[in-house]
């Protein structure tokens, strides 16, 4: 009998290791990896290349008239907006610092669960975000909350900007955390919260290998 391929749900706050993770697993699995995060984030750089002033109407029908679509290779999920390469342009500093605000427009996340929807339909996938498993796949077969506290996500991110070079404040960088977390746990459409049949992960003390075959495990085990 053929292998099910399962809808793995990993949910949680920004740098929490979310993706390292789902990337992780999901090649391990031979499935899809879906970052929604990076659909939110190509609809907030797409509003920004439309230079026109923020408001709900046009977030939504920028949403609604765009195809997002990834690309896997090795080490890189690349991310394309109607067919143009947008791997590198959804990470730069303008587009998080607008990212939360696109992301809690109703309208934005309808079409963005609909995009979400038909990629996982048949299965095979892992995708992490922040509603996942409350609300894009409510019935995935294995819900992950992945967390870690502020303090050592940080630290983290910290590291990560360092390595490649970046001038970073560890400070500024923990608060800009723990701002986003509060936007994104007190919004009114979707927000951030472990679903009940979730499996709660604190990351704080592991390392990538280790929540990486926690999960492995759990995949398994279903
Ligand atoms: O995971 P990330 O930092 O790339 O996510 C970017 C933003 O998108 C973040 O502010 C939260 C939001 N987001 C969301 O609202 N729902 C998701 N499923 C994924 C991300």
């Amino acid at each position: 009998m053929m292998e099910k391929k399962l809808v793995v749900a990993i949910d949680g706050p920004a740098g929490a290791g979310k993706s390292t993770i789902a990337k992780l697993a999901a090649e391990e699995l031979d499935y899809i990896y879906i970052d929604t995060g990076a659909m939110y984030r190509s609809v907030a750089w797409k509003f920004l290349q439309s230079k026109q002033d923020f408001s709900p109407e046009l977030v939504s029908k920028l949403a609604a008239e765009m195809t997002i679509t990834f690309k896997q290779e090795a080490k890189l999920n690349r991310v394309f907006v109607d067919g143009l390469e947008v791997t590198d342009e959804i990470r730069t500093l303008e587009v998080t610092e607008i990212v939360s605000k696109v992301s809690a427009v109703g309208a934005v996340r309808e079409a963005m669960v609909a995009q979400q929807r038909r990629m996982g339909e048949a299965g095979g996938v892992v995708m992490d975000g922040r509603d996942i498993g409350t609300v894009v796949f409510p019935h995935a077969d294995l819900k992950i909350f992945l967390t870690a506290s502020a303090e050592e996500r940080a630290s983290r991110r910290y590291k990560e900007m360092l390595a490649k070079g970046m001038q970073v404040d560890l400070k500024q960088l923990q608060s800009d955390i723990e701002a986003r977390d509060k936007q994104d746990c007190e919004r009114k459409i979707a927000p951030l919260c472990c679903a009940e049949d979730a499996i709660f992960l604190d990351s704080s003390n592991m390392s990538i290998q280790e929540v990486a075959s926690q999960i492995l495990t759990l995949v398994q085990e279903h």
